[in-house]
């Protein structure tokens, strides 16, 4: 008789573990299946992790290069790449098996294999010796998270034409490196081989860099990334690439067409977005309904079209983000249990982890004016803030956007040093409902760089102090 399940989780990564893990302190029993052979999904194997990896290592080593000289250090620097990307897979190794860790510890049965649906209830799990085996299950989540969007015509080998999995494990520093999508892969997995030594030049088919991001961030962003050294060639696309001879011969015309222009490189990277993963699953002999996009059609709960399939993560509509997939995973979690699991897309941070970094969390100033929100905005540049004085870090500002009626905070957009953590005070005032006036007079540590997202909230209302 086939193995009985409350639920079944299919993919291993931030959806489908979180899943598993709070499955199981909810008293269920579950199992979590992954093909890729260790756990962690996009994000702890070829994402997030190894990426976070390399530009830690790759800023302390331009930091060591060019800025200790600044504060009164001196020191020879050289690079030893096979040592920084052994230090990478080593955090990948530890942080996979403290998933394998954590679904044993939370009684999920880790299967490796590839799964399909048979029918609802019911998963065919096949292993990489072809073997198979049939789970039954009162539910299943879908969490097979995403796969690289491909470029028409062009085929990664991933050491020449590289996707994001190809350029974390590249043997040498290119001379060249041309990046297809000033996207966020493409300005963050370029500015750790910039830092290395490659000449970077990306090429983006809209006419800004990180679209989505607020307007003015954006353009803040591609200055201080320019100052860097990063080339950008906007509104313009790829039509070709000839990699017969030794150098990448790569054709691009201007996006709303004339004429072509070739650029010679060494490693071409892919980075123009990510397509949901749902291939072999038996989706469509299951009934599950798909968009046009090809993502699995939930309804706020994360319940498909069909009773008892559930699906989280970036197979679903959302950014594309780890810690989205983990919040949708606690909640189907939360609801399979007959909990009321919510997730708040209001208050979703995003962050690029670029030195300075970029952090944001709701509505910019271009999607308050399209819907017609009246807002008032405060702003305070690093320049002003004493700690990033001391740091030597003061590129970026701190905005945010306040209902012009009541002072409820609306977004919060960071570049600066830290952002990325500085994010999660803006995320907290959100998810309480803060005004601007909360955050203003709400005591902040001297010297922080938090006092920067201070000030900035004193000056909604026109009283900021330390300018
Ligand atoms: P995934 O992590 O993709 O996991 C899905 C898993 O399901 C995979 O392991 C896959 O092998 C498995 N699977 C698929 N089909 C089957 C099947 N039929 N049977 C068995 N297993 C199957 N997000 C952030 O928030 N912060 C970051 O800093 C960040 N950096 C990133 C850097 C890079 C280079 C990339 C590519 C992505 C990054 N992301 C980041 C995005 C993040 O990785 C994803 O949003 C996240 O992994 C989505 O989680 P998921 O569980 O939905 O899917
Ligand atoms: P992206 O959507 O961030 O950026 C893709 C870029 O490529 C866009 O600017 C787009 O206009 C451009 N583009 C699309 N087609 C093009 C073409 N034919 N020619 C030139 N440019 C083109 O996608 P990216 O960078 O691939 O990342 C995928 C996803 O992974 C992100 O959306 C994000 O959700 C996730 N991610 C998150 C990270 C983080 O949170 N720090 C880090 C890396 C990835």
């Amino acid at each position: 008789m086939a193995e009985q399940f409350d639920a079944v989780v299919i993919g291993g990564g931030p959806g489908g573990y979180n899943a598993a893990i709070r499955l199981g302190q909810l008293g269920l029993k579950s199992a979590c299946i992954d093909s890729r052979g260790r756990f962690g999904g996009t994000c702890l194997n070829v994402g997030c992790i190894p990426s976070k990896a390399l530009l830690f290592a790759s800023e302390r080593f331009e930091e060591a290069k060019t800025e200790f000289a600044k504060i009164g250090i001196r020191c020879e620097v050289s690079l030893d790449l096979p040592g920084m990307m052994k230090q990478k897979d080593k955090v990948v190794g530890e942080l996979t098996k403290g998933v394998e860790f954590l679904l044993k510890k939370n009684k999920s049965e880790a299967i490796v294999g590839t799964a399909k649906i048979l029918s609802p209830g019911k998963v065919e799990v096949t292993g990489a010796d072809g073997s198979t085996r049939i789970l039954e299950t009162k539910n299943i989540i879908i969490a097979t998270g995403s796969e690289v969007m491909p470029l028409p015509g062009v085929t990664p080998d991933e050491t020449r034409i590289v996707t994001s999995t190809g350029i974390l494990a590249l043997k040498a520093v290119p001379k060249r490196l041309l990046v297809v999508g000033a996207g966020v892969i493409g300005l963050e997995l370029g500015s750790v081989w910039r830092r290395l030594g490659a000449e970077i030049t990306v090429v983006e088919f809209l006419d800004r860099i990180t679209p989505g991001l607020d307007n003015e961030v954006g353009k803040q962003f591609q200055r201080i990334l320019t100052k860097q050294g990063m080339k950008f060639q906007l509104s313009t696309k790829v039509v070709g690439v000839d990699a017969k001879g030794p150098a990448l011969k790569v054709t691009v015309e201007p996006a709303a067409g004339g004429a072509p222009q070739v650029i010679e490189t060494d490693v071409m990277l892919v980075a123009i977005g990510r397509r949901p993963y749902t291939a072999g699953l038996g989706l469509v002999e299951a009934g599950v309904t798909l968009d046009t996009k090809g993502r699995v059609i939930t309804d706020t709960h994360y319940k498909t079209n069909v009773p008892g399939i559930w699906a989280i993560g970036d197979c679903r509509e959302g950014p594309m983000l780890a810690h989205k997939a983990e919040d949708e995973a606690v909640a189907c979690a939360e609801r399979i249990a007959g909990r009321a699991g919510h997730v708040n897309y209001d208050a979703i941070p995003s962050v690029v982890y670029t030195m300075p970094e970029v952090a944001s969390v709701g509505k910019t100033e271009e999607e308050l004016k399209a819907a017609g929100v009246a807002y008032k905005i405060g702003k305070f540049p690093f320049t002003a803030n004493a700690r990033a004085k001391t740091i030597v870090s003061t590129d970026g500002f701190v905005k945010i956007l306040a209902d012009a009626a009541t002072d409820k905070v609306l977004g919060v957009h960071i570049i600066g040093p830290e952002a990325g953590n500085l994010i999660a005070e803006a995320t907290l005032a959100m998810e309480f409902g803060a005004s601007s006036e909360d955050i203003a007079r709400t005591c902040h540590a001297h010297p922080t760089l938090t006092e920067a997202v201070r000030q900035a909230a004193m000056g909604v209302e026109g009283w900021t102090m330390q300018m």
